[in-house]
C-alpha cells in the first residue's frame, strides 16, 4: 500500500506543479450537510476559548474578476446589503451566547471586498466585533482586505481609528492590459493612488497581492509589477500563481502555461529575496527587518469563529460553514437563505466536516510543512502521542526526493519542495477527503 502510494507521489512530481492551493485542510469542497445539525454551545464548551480568531466575511465586490472563485457577488441593491449586515448582527448575538466566556486574540475581515460596504455598515462590522462579540479591538491585530477602488480616504481613516493594523490590497498586476484581460476593471493610476492613500493612513503592515500566469504576462512584465509594488515598501507580498477553476471566467491548462508560471515564480522569488524579504510559504513573502513583530496571518488556526455567509469556523473536531458555490445564481440563493435565517438556526452548525484523530494529524502536518515554520517532531509527538514517521512514512520520501530537509528535529521543505507546495500538500489528503472532494458537484 505504502509502495503504491510512493510510486504515485513520484509520478506526481513530473506532473504540473499547480495541483491545488492548500490554504486549509480539509478543503471546503469536502464539507457536507451535518445530520443532525451540531449545537454550537455544546461544540464550543470543550474548546480552549482563551485566544480565538474572529473572522467576518463580506461577500460583496464591485466586479467579478474572471479568475476568482471566492464566495462573493456583485450587488448594487443597498437593501440587500443592509439585510446582510442585519443577519450578521443576529448571527453574532447567537454565536456569542453559544461561546460564553471567550477571548479573542486576532480579528480579520475578508471577502469579497469588505470595503465595498458603505462606511456606516463598515462601522457596524467593527461594532459587532467589539460590542456583540466582545473582542478588544484596540489591543489585538486586525487585518482587512481592500481593493484599489474601494480603499477610499474616509474608509481607511475609519479602519485605522478602529484599530486595523494590516491592510491587504489585491492589485494582481501593475500592467493594465493583463488585469483587463481577466475582466477586472482597474487602472494603474487608480492602484497607485490607493497605495498612496494607504501609506498616508499609516498602517503598520501593508500586504500586496500579485498574480502570475495572467493572459499576456511575461517574466519581464511580471518583474515590472513586483518592482512597482516594491516602490510602496510593503511589509508583505503574496505572489499567487493563477489558478483557473470551473465556472470562473478564464480557461487554460497547458504545459506552456505551467512553464511560464514556474519561471515567474522563480524570478519573483529571487527578486524579493534580493530585496531583503523572507519567504514564509510558496506564496507569502515578508519584510521582517522593518516588521519584526508582525504575526503571520494564517486563517487555519484551530479556534476560529467565522461570522457571515461564506465564513468558515474551526474547532479541533469540526470545521463548519454555509453551503458553498461559485456560480452567480447559486451564490445569490445561498445569500438569500442566509439573510432569512431565523435566529434559533444560528445556534447550530449544519454544514461541515468532522475531523477524527487521523484528519487532525494530517491537518497538522500540512499546515506546518507548507510554511517556513516546518514540521517539529517533538511538538507532533507531544500533541498526538505518536511518531510522525510511523504515522506518515511518506514523509521520508519527501526527504529522499530532496523536497524536504531535516534539521534539529524539524522537517522543512527545500527550495525545490517549496515550489512544489501545491503538489506536496495534496499527498497528505486522506482517501476520505479526496473522495468527498471528487464527489463534490461544482455549482
Ligand atoms: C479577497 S481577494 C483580495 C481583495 C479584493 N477582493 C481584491 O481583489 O482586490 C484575495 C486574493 O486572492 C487572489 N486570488 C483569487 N483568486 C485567484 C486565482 N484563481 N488564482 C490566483 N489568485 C487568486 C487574488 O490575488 C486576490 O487579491
Ligand atoms: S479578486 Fe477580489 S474583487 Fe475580484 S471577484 Fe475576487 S474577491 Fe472580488
Amino acid at each position: 500500500m505504502i509502495t503504491t502510494q510512493i510510486e504515485h507521489l513520484k509520478s506526481k512530481i513530473s506532473q504540473s506543479p499547480y495541483q491545488a492551493y492548500v490554504y486549509s485542510y480539509p478543503h471546503k469542497t469536502a464539507y457536507r450537510p451535518l445530520t443532525p445539525p451540531v449545537n454550537l454551545a455544546q461544540l464550543w464548551s470543550n474548546q480552549d476559548k482563551s485566544a480565538l480568531f474572529l473572522y467576518i466575511h463580506i461577500p460583496f465586490c464591485e466586479m467579478r474578476c474572471g479568475f476568482c472563485n471566492l464566495f462573493t457577488t456583485v450587488t448594487h441593491n443597498e437593501d440587500f446589503v443592509t439585510q446582510y449586515v442585519c443577519a450578521l448582527q443576529r448571527q453574532a448575538q447567537r454565536v456569542k451566547s453559544a461561546l460564553g466566556k471567550s477571548s479573542f486574540a486576532r480579528f480579520a475581515i475578508g471577502g469579497g471586498t469588505p470595503t465595498q460596504l458603505p462606511i456606516q455598515h463598515l462601522e457596524t462590522i467593527f461594532n459587532i466585533a467589539e460590542q456583540t462579540i466582545g473582542a478588544n479591538l484596540q489591543s489585538i491585530p486586525i487585518s482587512i482586505e481592500v481593493s484599489p477602488e474601494t480603499a477610499t480616504q474616509d474608509k481607511l481613516k475609519l479602519l485605522r481609528e478602529r484599530g486595523a493594523d494590516r491592510i491587504s490590497i489585491g492589485v494582481q498586476s501593475f500592467i493594465e492590459s493583463e488585469v483587463l484581460a481577466t475582466q477586472r476593471r482597474q487602472t494603474t493610476p487608480q492602484v497607485e493612488a490607493a497605495l498612496g492613500r494607504i501609506k498616508e493612513a499609516g498602517f503598520p503592515t501593508l500586504n500586496i497581492d500579485l498574480i502570475y500566469g495572467l493572459p499576456g504576462q511575461t517574466v519581464e512584465t511580471w518583474l515590472q509589477s513586483i518592482r512597482a509594488a516594491l516602490r510602496f515598501q510593503p511589509e508583505e507580498i503574496y505572489l499567487y500563481p493563477l489558478y483557473v477553476r470551473p465556472l470562473t471566467g478564464l480557461g487554460r491548462t497547458d504545459k506552456e502555461w505551467d512553464d511560464i508560471r514556474l519561471a515567474c515564480y522563480r524570478a519573483g522569488r529571487q527578486l524579493l529575496l534580493s530585496e531583503g524579504y523572507s519567504q514564509v510559504s510558496m506564496r507569502m513573502f515578508q519584510q521582517r527587518e522593518n516588521n519584526p513583530a508582525s504575526p503571520v496571518y494564517c486563517c487555519q488556526a484551530d479556534g476560529m469563529v467565522g461570522l457571515g455567509c461564506g465564513a468558515r469556523s474551526y474547532t479541533n473536531t469540526l470545521h463548519y460553514s454555509n453551503d458553498y458555490a461559485v456560480g452567480v445564481k447559486e451564490i445569490r440563493d445561498i445569500l438569500q437563505v442566509y439573510i432569512q435565517t431565523p435566529n434559533e438556526a444560528f445556534d447550530f452548525a449544519s454544514y461541515g466536516f468532522k475531523l477524527d484523530g487521523n484528519e487532525q494529524r494530517r491537518r497538522y502536518i500540512l499546515l506546518s510543512l507548507l510554511s517556513d515554520e516546518g514540521l517539529n517532531f517533538t511538538s507532533y509527538q507531544q500533541r498526538f502521542n505518536s511518531s510522525v514517521y510511523i504515522d506518515f512514512p511518506e514523509l521520508r520520501e519527501v526527504k529522499d526526493l530532496n523536497l524536504g530537509m531535516e534539521d534539529g528535529g524539524v522537517l522543512r521543505l527545500t527550495e525545490a519542495g517549496v515550489e512544489l507546495s501545491d503538489v506536496i500538500g495534496a499527498w497528505f489528503f486522506s482517501e476520505k477527503v479526496l473522495g468527498l472532494m471528487d464527489g463534490y458537484e461544482v455549482k
